[in-house]
This record gives structure tokens, C-alpha cells and sequence, in this order.
């Protein structure tokens, strides 16, 4: 035998047997789209069956993946196919608010790529057009799906940070090349909602409700050359209701981010330890017992999953798991065991006291039995041996 057994990032990717009641997806947009057609195939729970974009090209590439699906340019085909259970929209900011609109109206739920909308008005017409329909909706916070923020997340849960004092967090990216592969992101939305709506979702995922907001923002010599039209770089202080602190800064126009620097991070001080959550070198600090710091390092067992076979590529991994939690969280035994959304309620990932969600954090957990508890042990070992 040879010391290394397995050379960390040769498994293969998963492709599990998909469940009998798989739900199926269509998908809206196929630029950044055409990665979750192609992620779906690493989930059990639901499948690409359909997709749409007005560009004949975008529709080729996908179809030249994934010949099987039924493609068209024309979303009312989509909308109107019986084997679509959630459309997935992954089209430019400014008109993901008539998309989910029209999905609902069509008895569809929706899978909306981040940022949910870029206007108020907008926002309040897909809370209005959901509790009209009762259809259910979640946002595609990737951030919060990728392997380092999910450790980091499921530690706080597990009380490992003590009471959490302040959050940092950053998306910092040089966007240039946005500009000629997509003018709307100078003209049509504004880099608050398209990038920092990562690090201010970080933010309301630990601090809860926002009760004081002191933000700046400024415009670079890159967003100046390229038009943009809004700003493109922020600095966010925020004050939670129950006066904790947070921080987000946004950079669009950067010049380079130096590589001991990542795109997005996530510093959370607590009273108790401090942990540091890494996109996209996957890399996951933390405080161990006694103050050791310890540095857990997923990018080479992870990287298929997460990247698609690239060191640093597309959002495979994060778009793949949210998938199978809204998949999951609308289906059968798990979801009438637990507390349900009502219907109308807009829940991103980590709203814990509903739609299918696990216990609500901080709640005390019922003693297991002893077969109960080997078989979570036994899953967790599973999903454990899944990502290695
Ligand atoms: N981390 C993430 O989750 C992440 C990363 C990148 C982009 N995004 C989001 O994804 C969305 C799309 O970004 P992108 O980079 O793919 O943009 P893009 O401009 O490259 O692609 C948008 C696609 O939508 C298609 N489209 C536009 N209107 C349509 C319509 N009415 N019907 C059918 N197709 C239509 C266009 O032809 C184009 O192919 C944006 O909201 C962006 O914020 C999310």
C-alpha cells in the first residue's frame, strides 16, 4: 500500500440516480444558466428537462452538452410544458421580476439567480403575484452554497463561535470583461444589487433584520471607461436590531486583488472564536480548541464539484446544492414532518423556521434514538465520502 490511497481531486463527479419524483427544471437564460442545466446532474431530487434563450448560440452550446432537453426561444413554450415544475431564471437583474411574475402565473416555482430584483417596484410585484398564486420561490444566494461558507455556517449553528459580535464581508472582482459580454451591467442595474448582494446577503444571513444603514459609494476609472451608469465601488456599515455590527464592500472597477486575498470572504468574530470563509479558493480558517488555528483546505477534493473540472470556473457546486434544497424541501415526508411556508413567503436558504427547513437555529434538538443516530452518522458519512 502506498502512503497516498486516493490523490485528492481524481474522484469522479456524482451522477446519483434520480429520485422517483425528481422535479423538473427549466431553465431562463442560458449563459449562466447553462451551468445549472449542466449541475443538475450531480443531484437526485430534480433534472433539467427544458430551456430558453433568445440567442440561437446559447441555445446550440446547451443543446451540444445536453441533447436531450426540449430547447426553445420562446419562454411562454417553456412556461406552458407540464413537465416543468420550477423554472430557474438566470436572465439579465432588470427582468427577473416580470420572469418570476409569469412563472408563477403559469403554476410554476421559482429558482431566481441572485440579485432577486433591482427595484422596489419590482419586489413588490412578486410578493403581490406570490400570494395571489401560492407559488414558492427561492433565491440563488450561491455564496451561501459553496463548501467553506457552509462549514463556517453549520459551525456557528453548532454554537462554536459563541455569541457572534460583528461580520466582514467582501466581493471584490475586476469586471471589465462583463461589460462586452453583457452591456445591460453597465446600463441596467447597478453593481449594489449584481455584486454586493453577495456580501450583503452574508450579512442578513447572520445578523437578521438591518436596523441602521451607513453606506458610500464612488465610481472607478475601469466603470468610468465602460459606462457605467450607477456606482462600482461601496463601503456598507450596518447596524443589526439587536446592535451588532456588520461591514460589506463592493469593488467592480479593482485593478488585481492579490492572491492571498479572495473574491469573497466572510470574517465572523464571535465571543468565543472567529472562523474566515473563502470564495473561490475553498478554504475554510477557523479557531480550534485552545486557540489553535486551524485551515481546512477543499480545492483539490472539491474542485469537480464545485468548478466543473476548472481549478477556479463556474458556479457548478453552489447552483447544484441549492437546487437540491428546494428540491427537497417541497417533497413528501421531510416536508410535512416540518414546519411549511405559508404561501406567499419569499425565503432564501438559511430562513430555518420554514419551508422544509432543519431545526430553526439555536432550538434544542429532540434526543435521538440509537438507530436514528447511527443513521445520521451514516449520511453524514456518505455526503462526507461524496465530497471528498
Ligand atoms: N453567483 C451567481 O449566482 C451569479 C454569477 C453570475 C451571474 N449571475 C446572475 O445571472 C444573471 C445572468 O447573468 P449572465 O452573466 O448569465 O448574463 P448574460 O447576459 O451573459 O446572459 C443572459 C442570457 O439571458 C438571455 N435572455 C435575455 N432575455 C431573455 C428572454 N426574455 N428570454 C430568454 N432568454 C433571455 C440572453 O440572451 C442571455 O443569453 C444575472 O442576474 C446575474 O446577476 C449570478
Amino acid at each position: 500500500m502506498t502512503f497516498l490511497e486516493h490523490i485528492p481531486g481524481t474522484n469522479p463527479l456524482p451522477h446519483p440516480a434520480k429520485h422517483p419524483r425528481a422535479k423538473g427544471i427549466g431553465i431562463l437564460g442560458l449563459h449562466e444558466g447553462r451551468t445549472l442545466l449542466l449541475a443538475l446532474d450531480r443531484i437526485a431530487h430534480a433534472r433539467a428537462v427544458a430551456g430558453c434563450d433568445l440567442e440561437e448560440s446559447k441555445i446550440a452550446s446547451a443543446r451540444a452538452a445536453a441533447p436531450e432537453l426540449f430547447y426553445t426561444r420562446d419562454y411562454a413554450e417553456l412556461l406552458a410544458r407540464a413537465d416543468v415544475d420550477i423554472v430557474a431564471i438566470y436572465t439579465p437583474d432588470a427582468q427577473h421580476g416580470e420572469h418570476i411574475e409569469r412563472a408563477f402565473e403559469a403554476g410554476k416555482d421559482v429558482i431566481c439567480t441572485k440579485p432577486l430584483v433591482n427595484s422596489v417596484a419590482d419586489g413588490k410585484r412578486i410578493l403581490a403575484a406570490a400570494r395571489r398564486t401560492g407559488r414558492k420561490l427561492l433565491v440563488g444566494q450561491s455564496t451561501r452554497f459553496f463548501e467553506p461558507f457552509l462549514r463556517q455556517r453549520a459551525a456557528f449553528e453548532r454554537g462554536e463561535l459563541g455569541k457572534l459580535e460583528l461580520a466582514d464581508a467582501h466581493y471584490i472582482h475586476r469586471m471589465d470583461w462583463y461589460y462586452a459580454k453583457s452591456p445591460w451591467v453597465a446600463r441596467d442595474t447597478d453593481w449594489i444589487f449584481l455584486g454586493l448582494s453577495h456580501p450583503l446577503d452574508l450579512l442578513r444571513w447572520y445578523l437578521g433584520p438591518i436596523r441602521e444603514v451607513q453606506a458610500l459609494g464612488s465610481r472607478s476609472k475601469l466603470g468610468l471607461e465602460h459606462g457605467v451608469a450607477g456606482m462600482d465601488m461601496y463601503v456598507v456599515n450596518v447596524v443589526s436590531e439587536d446592535g451588532r455590527l456588520g461591514r460589506a464592500l463592493g469593488h467592480y472597477g479593482v485593478h488585481e486583488l492579490p492572491s492571498a486575498r479572495n473574491c469573497i470572504e466572510l470574517m465572523l468574530y464571535g465571543d468565543a472564536g472567529t472562523s474566515l470563509a473563502q470564495y473561490h479558493d475553498m478554504r475554510y480558517v477557523h479557531t480550534g480548541a485552545g486557540g489553535t488555528e486551524i485551515t481546512e483546505d477543499h480545492l483539490y477534493a472539491g474542485r469537480h464539484y464545485y468548478f466543473g473540472s476548472e481549478v477556479h470556473g463556474m458556479h457548478y457546486g453552489e447552483f447544484a446544492n441549492y437546487a437540491e434544497h428546494f428540491a427537497r424541501a417541497d417533497r413528501g415526508r421531510a416536508a410535512r414532518a416540518r414546519p411549511r411556508a405559508r404561501p406567499g413567503d419569499i425565503l432564501p436558504h438559511g430562513s430555518r423556521a420554514a419551508f422544509g427547513a432543519r431545526a430553526p437555529v439555536g432550538a434544542p434538538r429532540a434526543p435521538l434514538g440509537r438507530d436514528r443516530a447511527r443513521g445520521r452518522l451514516l449520511a453524514r458519512a456518505r455526503w462526507i465520502r461524496r465530497r471528498a
